[in-house]
């Protein structure tokens, strides 16, 4: 029996949606790529903006022809946008046979061996495969959850409050993700680096993770600039599997919104961390999220965004159209035209394209070392996408030389052949002192 899966949304429902798929392998299914040969169809769903919902709704509701399709055929949606419209799903799409909110998610297991009418044992566990494209840069979910109340945001009250996984399951996770072919770890949470358990934070955690044997690179996302302490930086700084680039959220350049969109952070300081963080560690790249649009935001407003941008330099990001939520803060108060929210998407994501550009065709005649995740496919430790001519295999570092930089890509060529890891790190540490 096959199974097909669509994940709208974050990289926290990409891992989910892994998770889950893992589970789906235990109770012997196998994953397909082509929903015609699936026989269970799993849509993993976000609600964070009304059009990300809108999309799993609309695949939902096409989903019933392919349920009559073949007898026996079983549709599951999960997620947030499951967590937050449980009833109105089950009562506008009745053909569902399981829904599970994003809370559930970790009761998902015994869910869906009740649904297939199969047990899971640990011993079937072992031949769960995880699929390709996971296979060397895997996910490993930290936390669940959010404390912080942004006025914009859906995720606390679908997600729920923080709850921490302990460091030991989650290094048991490294390791298993490892034994699979894991070269790459990604710790997620929604705000990745307030991880505390027990006497353990953060900058710890990363520690250890980037400890355990096999392990050549880790990342985070996303983290709250609220809670990028000395310490993490630090520990960014120093210890050499962890990867020099930052997904960080700033939201807006204006002091008035940040405030309004109860952030936590000014501008200012949001200048003066990256410029710490770039100075502990040269090279850094760096990325954001951004709201257009947010209720009452000004031209002046939004000019301060730009101008952020152009400040912080980033090497690239996601600007985002406000979209109100209900049930959140901001949800009472009075949307902006459709058509300036639009105009002012347009204006914020050229001048993010320019400015990103820019920045990667610095990158021509470089050399970085690539981890190689697909055929062809890879990603320097400064998380640039690479595309690479030559001979070489998932799971091999290379160093590549940049001919060509495009909007979301780099062209390069395999320099010198392979060559291993200690070289890579006596060349690091020279770069992180400043030498390179
Ligand atoms: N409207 C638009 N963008 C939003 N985000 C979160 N909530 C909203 C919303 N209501 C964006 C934020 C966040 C990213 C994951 O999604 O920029 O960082
Ligand atoms: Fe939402 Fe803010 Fe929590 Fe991020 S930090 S998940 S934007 S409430």
């Amino acid at each position: 029996m096959k199974f097909y899966v669509r994940t709208y949304g974050c990289q926290m429902n990409v891992a989910d949606s892994n998770e889950m798929g893992r589970h789906l392998k235990a109770n012997g299914l196998v994953e397909t790529q082509d929903p015609e040969e699936a026989s269970v169809f799993l849509v993993n769903t976000c609600t964070v903006r009304q059009h990300a919902e809108d999309r799993a709704f609309s695949e939902i509701g096409r989903l019933r022809h392919w349920k009559t399709k073949r007898p026996g055929r079983k549709i599951v949606v999960t997620g947030c946008a499951a967590e937050r419209t449980r009833e109105y799903l089950e009562d506008r799409f009745p053909f569902l046979d399981l829904v599970v909110g994003a809370k559930s998610i970790e009761d998902f297991s015994q869910m869906a061996a009740q649904l297939l009418d199969r047990r899971e044992t640990d011993e079937e566990l072992d031949y769960a495969v995880p699929s390709a494209d996971d296979r060397i840069s895997a996910f490993v979910t930290i936390m669940r959850g959010c404390n912080y109340s942004c006025t914009y945001c859906i995720v606390p009250s679908v997600r729920g409050r923080e709850i921490y996984h302990s460091m030991e399951q989650i290094l048991g996770e490294v390791r298993d993700r490892v034994a699979e072919g894991a070269r790459e770890i990604t710790l997620l949470g929604q705000t990745v680096n307030s991880y505390r358990h027990g006497s353990y934070r953060f900058a710890e955690l990363l520690e250890g993770v980037a400890n355990v044997d096999g392990v050549d690179r880790v990342r985070f996302i996303s983290p709250h600039p609220y809670y990028m302490s000395d310490r993490v930086i630090e520990t960014m700084a120093e210890v050499p599997e962890i990867c020099e680039s930052l997904h960080l959220p700033v939201q807006s350049g204006s002091n008035k919104m940040l405030r309004q969109m109860m952030r936590n952070y000014t501008r200012e300081q949001y200048v003066s961390l990256i410029e710490k963080m770039r100075k502990a560690m040269p090279g850094m790249t760096l990325s954001t999220d951004i709201i257009v649009g947010f209720p009452g935001e000004t031209e002046a407003d939004f000019r301060l965004t730009l101008s952020l941008i152009e400040e912080a330099r980033f090497d690239w990001g996601f600007i985002f159209k406000y979209s109100p939520r209900e049930g959140t803060p901001a949800a009472s108060l009075e949307c902006l035209p459709q058509e300036l929210i639009e105009e002012r998407h347009r204006e914020c994501l050229e001048l993010l394209d320019r400015v990103a550009l820019e920045k990667r065709s610095k990158l021509v005649g470089t050399t970085p070392e690539v981890l190689v995740e697909e055929d062809n496919f890879g990603r320097t430790r400064t998380n640039h996408k690479v595309h690479i001519t030559g001979n070489v295999a998932p799971g091999e570092q290379v160093r590549v030389r940049i001919t060509n930089a495009q909007r979301a890509t780099l062209q390069g060529v395999i320099e010198n052949g392979n060559i291993t890891f200690e070289n890579f790190r006596e060349e690091d540490s020279r770069a992180r002192t400043g030498a390179g």
